[in-house]
């Protein structure tokens, strides 16, 4: 039987209509805090060091959903070992820039973590809160180790005693969006971490 082949029609996407978002949610942009080859940059950085930590290790990367999402699929690309993936959603913010202080756990992890060295993916380390109560319940239930990976770190706002093993860059006390961070589910897409300004939130 002869085989069919298939030439892949890719859709070219309309780059002026692209552009034209990018720009529209670029103008609440106050600054650019890291550009998108300084993403490039950590991913690599952490995701070689990740690889030579986690040799011979049963690793399991769990993304905190939504905000690390680009964080979480560019980062493995640079971790050169066999693992698994799995998500857990947690709100506290709802559309204020400030946390409620109260986390809740919206999606759990699908796989039973028992065994497994966890790897915790996080777009931001702000009061410390969410990690806290993460890391603290994935502790009972049985995981090899657990580990903290944060692509952010704002250590000004810190309420809890709590340090990231793995941190992308330091950022100032500014609301920051961008490459999966949010402000009242928009930005994420942004492909840079910019501070928002001010006169959109306040
Ligand atoms: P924490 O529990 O206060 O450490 O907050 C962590 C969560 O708050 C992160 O996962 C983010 O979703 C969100 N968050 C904190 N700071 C920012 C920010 O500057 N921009 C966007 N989201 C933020
Ligand atoms: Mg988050």
């Amino acid at each position: 039987m002869q085989t069919a082949y298939y030439t892949c029609r890719l859709q070219v996407p309309k780059l002026n209509s692209l552009a034209n978002k990018e720009k529209a949610m670029h103008k609440d942009i106050e600054k650019i805090l890291v550009s998108k080859e300084e993403l490039d940059e950590i991913n690599r950085r952490l995701g070689e060091q990740i690889t030579k930590d986690f040799e011979g290790k049963n690793l399991l990367v769990v993304g905190i959903l939504k905000g690390s999402i680009y964080f979480m699929t560019d980062l493995t690309r640079y971790i050169n070992l066999p693992l698994k993936l799995d998500f857990l959603a947690v709100s506290s913010y709802g559309s204020s820039t400030r946390s409620s202080g109260s986390v809740k756990i919206v999606k759990d992890i699908d796989i039973d973590i028992s065994g497994y060295d966890v790897l915790l993916i996080e777009d931001i380390l702000d009061s410390g809160r969410t990690l806290q109560y993460v890391s603290e319940m994935l502790k009972t239930r049985g995981a090899s180790s657990i580990t903290i990976c944060t692509l952010l770190d704002k250590p000004a706002r810190r309420v809890v005693d709590l340090h990231a093993d793995y941190v992308g860059c330091s950022v100032p006390d500014e609301f920051v969006v961008g490459y999966g961070l949010d402000y009242d589910q928009h930005y994420r897409n942004l492909p840079y971490i910019g501070a928002l300004k001010r006169e959109v939130y306040e």
